[in-house]
């Protein structure tokens, strides 16, 4: 999945993240570290953990070794992913040894999914807290300081955070996710995530163009708006009439014109044509939807509890062509899932042609405890085919992208430079609408992270577009 700045869903992808530096080295009494992993709502939620502890005297640090409180936000989405997790808190576990005093603390779906297990059983670490119960920690580590089992994995109907200012974590101070809502309801068959996360809720549209409108403020340049599943966002305040997510949109939108606004994740049963009309009537929002299909054939998706068809799919692509020419498509895919066969299989490399993805994510299916899938159907597609399954997706994935860069190349691009380019400090990196990643050399002009160029595109690679600056 991308960088950490657009990938939403890669359990692999491990972010230490750190609160702002006080001036005052003092001006903390203790030191908290924190590591995220999984999905960008995992890392939007590490920086309202972040803002609670602060409130409470705990300032970052980016040395695990200095921090009397050690926290890593989880993941659950994939069996490796827990694995990677449990790695590491073994490593935390040995230096606990050296300095008794630290404490540990598991958040977010591992915690969850596993509640007092790794306390209790595993004795791995001190602290068990879950994605609602955030509010809660400054009790839980007086608990745990005091060697008592500290706990809260209790789930919330309507806890969306939304009076908490989450401090930005490892922030290029030009682009920030704002979580609009929290939980899913859609019950995926595969996935975790309704049991780790719990109900779906939307937090009030008020608190969230507050904290789009401070972002910009702040001289942010662009806001991704994260949820599950964006295009279900429903809010109704007493006594105001309701916001759906074309109408947040809008919103958002109009806080300023050169306020770039994005959006993840896509359901494509949800997404509207109110929704694909509002993209069009704004500018600054980017033309770019993360469309999961996860299957190609219908009967799998049923299997899936997609609730959708191949067709029905298929159809929803061409809509967003129609009203959204320019509009880039992205796209989950899941290899192997319980009982596909070849036919099948290969429906979902021709539904990717079809839609012509320019970027995916993708993966073998990993069977959950406690899914319905894992209730219901055998795990029975051998380990060997579903990667040689998974290898014939990335390989069409591989080609459609090149060729979706190939066909941009002698285009000219708005780009919001993020920063430096990876390889050089004389080029610049930054992003078309289409969340293409462009890269092009620094010119005499005096440039910064948070402007925006025109840039022409001349050459590429599968993952980047290479460009000269047009104008500043
Ligand atoms: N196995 C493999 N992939 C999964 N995903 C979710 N659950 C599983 C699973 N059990 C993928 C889906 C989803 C993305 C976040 O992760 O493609 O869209
Ligand atoms: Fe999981 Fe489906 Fe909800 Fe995505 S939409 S989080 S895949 S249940």
């Amino acid at each position: 999945m991308l960088d950490l700045a657009t990938k939403v869903h890669d359990e692999a992808r491990q972010g230490e993240a750190y609160a702002p530096f006080a001036q005052d080295p003092n001006q903390y009494k203790k030191r908290f570290y924190i590591e995220s992993y999984g999905c960008q709502m995992n890392f939007s939620d590490s920086e309202i953990v972040a803002s609670i502890l602060n409130e409470q005297g705990f300032g970052a640090t980016r040395n695990f070794e200095e921090a009397d409180l050690v926290l890593l936000n989880t993941c659950s989405i994939r069996e490796k992913a827990e694995q990677t997790v449990r790695k590491r808190l073994t490593e935390f576990r040995k230096q606990k040894e050296a300095r008794p005093g630290m404490l540990i603390g598991v958040l977010g779906c591992m915690a969850e999914r596993l509640k007092a297990k790794l306390l209790e059983e595993e004795k791995l670490v001190d602290m068990v807290v879950g994605p609602d119960a955030y509010r809660t920690l400054p009790g839980l580590i007086e608990e745990a300081e005091t060697g008592q089992k500290a706990v809260n994995v209790l789930l919330s109907r309507e806890e969306t955070y939304a009076d908490i200012s989450p401090v930005r974590l490892n922030s290029n101070g030009i682009t920030a996710f704002v979580s609009i809502m929290r939980g899913c309801n859609n019950m995926c068959s595969f996935c975790v995530v309704p049991f780790t996360r719990g109900r779906e809720r939307s937090r009030d549209a008020v608190s969230i163009v507050e904290e789009c409108t401070d972002l910009y403020r702040k001289g942010y340049k662009e806001v991704t708006l994260l949820g599950q599943n964006v295009d279900s966002y429903y809010y109704v305040a007493d006594n105001e009439a309701p916001v759906n997510f074309a109408q947040l949109l809008e919103k958002v939108a109009l806080i300023a014109p050169d306020l770039r606004v994005r959006f993840s994740t896509s359901h494509p049963k949800d997404i509207t044509d109110d929704v694909l009309f509002t993209m069009a009537k704004y500018e600054n929002i980017c033309k770019y939807i993360h469309l999961p299909v996860q299957s190609g054939n219908t009967r799998v998706l049923q299997l899936m509890n997609r609730t959708y068809t191949r067709e029905w799919y298929m159809a929803k692509v061409d809509r967003i062509r129609e009203i959204l020419p320019d509009c880039g498509i992205s796209s989950d895919i899941i290899a192997g899932f319980c009982t596909e066969t070849e036919e099948e299989h290969q429906d979902t490399l021709s539904i990717m042609e079809y839609s012509k993805y320019d970027m995916s994510y993708m993966f073998f299916y990993s069977e959950r405890p406690g899914t319905l899938a894992a209730r219901r159907y055998a795990d029975d597609i051998p380990e060997a085919t579903k990667k040689r399954r998974l290898t014939e997706i990335v390989n069409v994935q591989n080609r459609l992208s090149l060729a979706s860069n190939k066909k941009d190349i002698g285009k000219t691009f708005k780009v919001l430079i993020e920063g430096n380019s990876k390889r050089s400090d004389n080029d610049w990196m930054g992003r078309n609408s289409q969340n293409k990643v462009i890269v092009f050399p620094k010119n005499e002009q005096p440039l910064q992270a948070g402007n925006y160029v025109s840039v022409h595109v001349h050459d590429c690679t599968q993952a980047t577009l290479i460009g000269t600056i047009v104008t500043a």
